[in-house]
């Protein structure tokens, strides 16, 4: 795979099947200068003409550059920022060595894409300040497949005084000077990724988090595409940063027209104290590249990330239809509730029956979110004989109208980074909580974060949930975290946790791999390519209204595959909208979802929703597979049409999703233009045809709907 990676002295060239991305050291100061970041570029590119430099500022300020560091004329957002032991922070990392490695080195401690030598391969490039005797080693994995550059940057210290490392970026590129904008997603609680275009001014734009977790309202990702660029059409370029915790993407357009992009770790949350000999490695950024606009850019991440960092073996394997009991009976649980939402369940053809919150507590029970976090014990009030009772009632319940002898299985919930005050843990270790010295401790829905940077905390919860988990067949886990990070004892203590809490991660993860983990935060709290390396699938929103799930789903999708997503048909009215939909309409907006599911109590279904509920799940189940596997492409979006359409392609099979949100009343419908196909292949929709590709793709299928709330499942099979 090495020769996707080409150098030419000390010009350095990665290239994939669409993309090359190039840089080299400046032979005048010893500097890494960006060239360009983009379709393929072979052979060798001319010098650019010395900048004009005119007036005050100096030329570090002119030109592209690949790790700018601090204090040195260059007036942009640097990609790294030490606090040196003279107690300054200026830096000069000028080029060392470099070196080649096929595959690609684990990044210690954080997740990251991964791959074999066939796979991808690796550059890194060792830069050195000679002043204060502190190294940065620049990490490039080329995944030619994908387009995909993966980017991380460990500091080290080889000097005789510890210094501190205030900002630290993953990925900075410099693009040249041309029209860009940039494509984010912003949100809030209940109301995750919904996309936000705009143009990049002169100046910073900042997006990121400061909550300590990847958070709700800006997810670690940003697409910078051109004015024209459209779903299908033109450049668009991803950066996506694998990491859970507070993070930083500035996007600078510096005086000279020039637009650098940076994503790392957030400055407020850093401040990370590397003693002599000690090193700090970065979260790694990934990079795609496309020409077929952000659709393109999609594909790319989502396969990579398919493929390349969700660990799981259910990555692409089918999951079961679940029905969650949270918005059905939400802390109402005990033995008897679990096993009737059991039987109601199997009855309709669930696969998976999820106990979520208000389960354990002995001390303090969890009967509200007042008390319990923290206390991984069945509540003895509501489950006397503790879990495996209940779970073996569970999974001895046949599914209905399962062709097989299949048997009902089981999931809990669970949030093990948390504490109630109320809680025998609490009770027990109050040092335990992140916390600053004699400062109040700012309590969120009643909990208080626990400390992962500490070695016993992790142990605390490696043991207690291994113990659950081996106490009862228990093979899905939705693992939540409801809130954010107040008082630190230090800035660094945020990144600590977070190794801390991937330390815990992977131990359960590895340890339990046949279970379905399932992240969560408040929903899509902590939706990041981070969680992703170890829970294969997330609940993404807390808003399981499926018209606002249309935005939620299709904005999600700009950075993360189908297969992460999970979505659940809800009963009407909605409890976060007050809005009623159609049962069909919101069963086919959570197929387009990796993982299907209900939340509510069957019994309180009318009694035609009743009889479709076992249709919709064979629907489900015939397209789940598809949209694990398949390529996405959004035919229109919501923010764009009121007819948001996505079709999946898998090989020789294809679903297509097409949605009517408002009612049209007395007018003629788009067509729905399909892309992706073979223009010459021949195509079955829904048992009808053959038809062509390229009618398919150029003139495309027409359907009518009435209301609103209109929707459309379509089976399209390549003969
Ligand atoms: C927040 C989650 O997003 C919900 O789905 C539910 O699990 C609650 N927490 C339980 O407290």
């Amino acid at each position: 795979m090495t020769e996707h990676i080409t150098i030419n002295g000390t010009s350095f060239a990665l290239n994939g099947h669409n993309v090359s991305y190039r840089f080299h050291v400046d032979e005048k100061t010893g500097e890494l200068r960006s060239d360009h970041f983009g379709g393929l570029v072979t052979g060798s590119i001319p010098d650019d003409p010395e900048p004009i430099v005119d007036g005050w500022t100096g030329m570090p300020d002119r030109v592209r550059c690949e790790f700018p560091d601090q204090g040195r004329g260059d007036f942009r957002v640097p990609a790294v920022r030490i606090t040196q032991a003279e107690g300054h922070t200026v830096s000069a990392f000028k080029y060392k060595s470099h070196e080649v490695v096929e595959g690609k080195p684990d990044l210690p401690g954080l997740p990251a894409t991964f791959a074999r030598a066939d796979d991808a391969s690796t550059l890194v490039v060792h830069l050195h300040d000679k002043y204060s005797d502190v190294a940065a080693d620049l990490s490039y994995t080329i995944f030619p497949k994908y387009d995909a550059v993966a980017r991380s940057v460990s500091i080290t210290n080889w000097g005789t005084e510890s210094i501190t490392v205030e900002s630290l970026a993953s990925v900075s590129v410099d693009f040249p000077a041309e029209e860009l904008e940039t494509i984010g997603l912003r949100g809030d609680w209940a109301r995750e990724a919904h996309r936000q275009r705009q143009k990049i001014g002169y100046g910073v734009q900042s997006i990121g988090s400061t909550t300590g977790f990847s958070s709700h309202l800006h997810n670690p990702f940003i697409a910078l595409v051109h004015p024209s660029t459209t779903e299908s059409q033109g450049e668009a370029w991803g950066f996506s940063l694998v990491y859970s915790g507070s993070f930083a993407i500035n996007v600078e357009k510096g005086s000279q027209g020039l637009t650098r992009v940076s994503a790392g770790f957030h400055p407020n949350h850093l401040s990370w104290p590397l003693a002599p000999g000690e090193t700090l490695t970065s979260p790694e950024s990934v990079s795609v590249y496309s020409s077929s606009g952000a659709g393109g850019m999609s594909r790319a991440l989502h396969g990579l990330y398919r493929k390349h960092l969700i660990k799981s073996k259910f990555a692409t394997e089918g999951r079961p239809a679940l029905l969650n009991s949270w918005e059905g009976l939400y802390f109402n649980i005990d033995q008897e509730r679990m096993v009737k939402l059991a039987e109601e369940s199997a009855g309709l053809g669930v696969k998976l029956l999820v106990m979520d919150d208000g389960w354990f507590g002995e001390r303090h029970p969890r009967t509200s979110d007042a008390a319990g976090l923290g206390d991984w014990v069945p509540n003895p009030d509501r489950f006397p004989e503790g879990l495996a009772p209940l779970v073996e009632k569970v999974t001895s319940l046949k599914i209905a109208d399962s062709s097989s002898d299949e048997k009902l299985r089981f999931g809990i919930w669970i949030e093990p980074e948390m504490v109630n005050p109320k809680s025998a843990l609490y009770e027990e270790h109050p040092e335990w909580v992140l916390h600053a010295g004699q400062y109040p401790r700012t309590e969120q829905r009643n909990q208080l974060v626990l400390n992962l940077g500490l070695p016993e905390v992790q142990e605390y919860i490696i043991t207690s949930i291994s113990n659950i988990l081996e106490s009862a067949e228990i093979t899905y886990v939705k693992w939540d975290h409801n809130r954010g990070i107040a008082e630190l004892p230090s800035p660094s203590a945020s990144h600590a946790y977070l190794l801390g809490a991937y330390r815990v991660f992977d131990a359960l993860t590895t340890q339990f791999p046949d279970v379905l983990w399932e992240g969560c935060a408040s929903g899509g709290g902590r939706y990041d390519p981070g969680i992703l390396q170890y829970f294969p699938q997330v609940w993404i929103s807390d808003d399981s209204d499926a018209l606002e799930r249309i935005f939620i789903q299709f904005g999600s999708s700009l950075a993360y595959p189908a297969s992460s997503m999970a979505g659940h048909i809800s009963a009407v009215p909605n409890h976060q909208t007050g809005r009623t939909t159609p049962l069909a309409f919101r069963a086919h907006v959570a197929m387009m979802c990796g993982s299907f599911g209900l939340e509510l109590v069957p019994a309180e279904l009318k009694e035609d929703e009743k009889k479709a509920i076992p249709e919709l799940n064979a629907l489900a189940e015939k397209v789940n597979p598809i949209v694990l596997k398949g390529d996405m492409w959004r035919l229109s979006i919501p923010e764009e049409s009121n007819w948001p359409a996505a079709l999946f392609i898998h090989e020789k099979q294809a679903v297509l999703f097409v949605f009517q949100l408002a009612p049209v009343v007395n007018h003629a419908l788009p067509r729905v233009r399909l892309q992706g196909l073979d223009p010459e292949g021949l195509y079955r929709v829904d048992g009808q045809g053959p038809y062509a590709g390229s009618m398919l793709m150029n003139l495309g299928l027409q359907y009518s709907f009435r209301t609103d709330y209109g929707s459309k499942v379509v089976f399209i099979e390549q003969e």
